[in-house]
């Protein structure tokens, strides 16, 4: 038996995120993972141990042994005074995102129900009207900045329309949401962006607070009744596990898809002959959607907690230690996929892990996948001769929700 290694095997001198990492992270992954299985990096929240194999990172998101609580430590680094972001923490740790089971499970339960097929169908013709309006509204301009113009507004009305809520915080809700992406984004949060974090998930919450009582009243078939109506049956409790709950939706839907938007029709444009195959072969495009979210994943990595003391690799884990699982590096791992760094649209078993895996896989895949094929489907017809009219990518710099600030295109 080999031994366990208490200090860690592999301390990474230099930090990974710098300039070239967030325009392309992927050459830093490989040398990670061709380095070794696990890395202990200063970098990430004052200390972590990093995984970059698919095989790795699927089990950590698996295995009950890794917590999903990882708050509390990430809140307090970020604080200069002690308890200065408390009511921040009292929210953002009850969002279904970061508890583990059996909250967790009563949580899933609940809030499966509101991404039943059926009612997701239903969403459709609302989702095709809205891409339609965004696309009529540049057509015929020389170029115009797809982030903009889709990619950004699109993903915020699908959300605002699935909770039942009013169109005209769509805005408010987008500013909100960047701020808490900065925050989550960030390896080492600083006070400044912690607090803006605080400010705007506070202010989301008093949105619902006020929401609230009016879908009590009068229930419809969104989710924020869906919610409200758990809480008068005592399947949620009322206040910060409710309002986390409704914070949380808006946010994990937001940033996400914007960036599967982007990064994914970024990433046709950089390889004509793929956009070209799917013009032919239009039938490939929900493999195609799978295909281009693990090909660039808008969410590059997630944490977890050793729940208790464990051995990796022959690495000892100890209870309390954070883990990152470096979702956008396992989803290049050769060992899972052949040639991983080609992208190919009629790929077989594409199967990443960009949805995350086990208990808090993604509750939105299914309706990101229906809106990526919708507004992929829409530009392929629309304009076939679609090409990028950007010399340098605009990259957003953040190493969570990896994703484009502007991406220029020509009809
Ligand atoms: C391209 C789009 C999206 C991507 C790449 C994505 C990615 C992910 C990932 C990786 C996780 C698991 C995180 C973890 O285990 O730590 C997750 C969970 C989650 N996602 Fe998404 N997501 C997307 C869109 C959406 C949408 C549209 C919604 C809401 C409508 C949504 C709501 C959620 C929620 C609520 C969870 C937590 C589930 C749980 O804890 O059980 N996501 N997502």
């Amino acid at each position: 038996m080999s031994a366990v290694l208490d200090a860690p095997l592999a301390a990474l001198r230099h930090p990974i995120v710098d300039a070239a990492f967030l325009a392309d992270p992927y050459p830093a992954y490989r040398a990670l993972r061709e380095a070794g299985p696990v890395h202990w990096s200063e970098e990430f929240f004052g200390g972590a141990w990093l995984l970059t194999r698919h095989a790795d990172v699927e089990k950590v998101l698996r295995d009950a042994r890794f917590s999903a609580q990882r708050t509390g430590g990430w809140v307090r680094n970020a604080e200069a005074v002690p308890g200065e972001l408390s009511r921040f923490q009292q929210v953002f740790a009850r969002a279904m995102l970061f508890v583990d089971a059996p909250d967790h499970t009563r949580l899933r339960k609940l809030m499966n129900a509101g991404f039943r097929p059926e009612l997701l169908q239903r969403l459709a013709p609302f989702m095709e009207q809205a891409i339609d309006d965004l696309l009529d509204a540049v057509e015929g301009a020389a170029s115009f900045d797809f982030m903009q113009a889709v990619a950004r507004p699109l993903p915020m009305r699908v959300m605002t329309r699935l909770m039942g809520i009013e169109a005209a915080t769509h805005e408010a809700f987008a500013a909100w949401s960047d701020d808490l992406s900065a925050f989550i984004g960030a390896p080492a949060p600083t006070r400044e962006l912690a607090r803006r974090a605080q400010t705007s998930l506070l202010a989301m919450t008093r949105y619902f607070e006020e929401e609230l009582p009016h879908k009590r009243r009068h229930p419809g078939d969104d989710l924020l009744s869906l919610l409200a109506q758990a809480e008068a049956a005592g399947g949620i409790e009322g206040g910060a596990e409710l309002l986390a709950q409704c914070a949380m939706l808006l946010f994990a839907g937001h940033e996400t898809t914007r960036n599967l938007l982007g990064n994914g029709l970024k990433a046709l444009l950089d390889h004509p002959a793929q956009w070209q195959r799917l013009q032919r072969e239009p039938a490939l495009l929900p493999g195609a959607v799978r295909e281009l979210l693990r090909y660039d994943s808008p969410v590059q990595y997630t944490g977890r907690r050793v729940a208790t003391d464990l051995v990796l690799h022959g690495q000892l884990l100890r209870r309390g230690d954070l883990v990152v699982a470096l979702i956008g590096a396992a989803n290049r791992d050769p060992a899972r996929h052949a040639q991983p760094d080609a992208l190919d649209v009629a790929r077989e078993d594409v199967g990443s892990l960009s949805f995350g895996s086990g208990p808090h896989a993604c509750i939105g895949a299914a309706l990101t996948r229906m809106e990526a094929q919708a507004v992929f489907g829409a530009l392929l017809q629309r304009w076939p001769g679609l090409r990028s009219a950007d010399g340098v990518a605009q990259w957003n710099g953040n190493p969570v929700y990896r994703g484009l600030n502007a991406l220029n295109v020509q009809a």
